[in-house]
């Protein structure tokens, strides 16, 4: 079977590759905080300027970081409320989402003031200045 001696390795890299990536996920670093500050801002003023397409994308931008950030925080025990303030976080970005598909920007908005004040719940305990 040469096939399988030549495909076996290769799917074990795979494998490998794929465990790697899961494990590490991402790392809640000064960069990714910065894109999601300014991923939060845009959404901001979208909301306030009506403009559905660029705010929900913004806003879906934030619930798939939010979800890699969960689950990073999520693997280790000791950071099990910092998964929790990310899933929280997650949820009104999917909230705000919602909202706007609906074109109910003020609900959106509402969305965002509470998105944005569960930025700092995480930054209390886990952002050292
Ligand atoms: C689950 C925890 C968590 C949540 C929720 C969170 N952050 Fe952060 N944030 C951090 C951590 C940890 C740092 C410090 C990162 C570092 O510098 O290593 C940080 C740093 C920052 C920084 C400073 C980046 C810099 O210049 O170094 C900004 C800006 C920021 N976050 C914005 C936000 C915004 C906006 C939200 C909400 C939409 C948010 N964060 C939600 C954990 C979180």
């Amino acid at each position: 079977m040469n096939l399988f001696r030549k495909t076996l390795p290769l799917a074990l890299a795979g494998l490998l590759l794929a465990g790697t990536a899961l494990s590490e996920g991402v790392d809640v670093d000064g960069d990714l905080m910065r894109g999601v500050d300014d991923t939060a801002k845009s959404l901001d003023s979208d909301v306030a300027m009506k403009d559905g397409q660029a705010a929900a994308a913004d806003a879906r931008s934030l619930v798939e970081t939010f979800a890699r950030i969960e689950s990073h925080y999520g693997e280790k025990p000791d950071t099990a409320d910092a998964a929790g303030f990310a899933q929280r976080t997650r949820q009104l970005a999917a909230q705000a989402l919602q909202a706007i598909e609906g074109k109910d920007f003020d609900a959106a908005g509402e969305a965002v003031n509470q998105l944005t004040r569960s930025c700092r719940n995480c930054h209390e305990k886990y952002k050292k200045d």
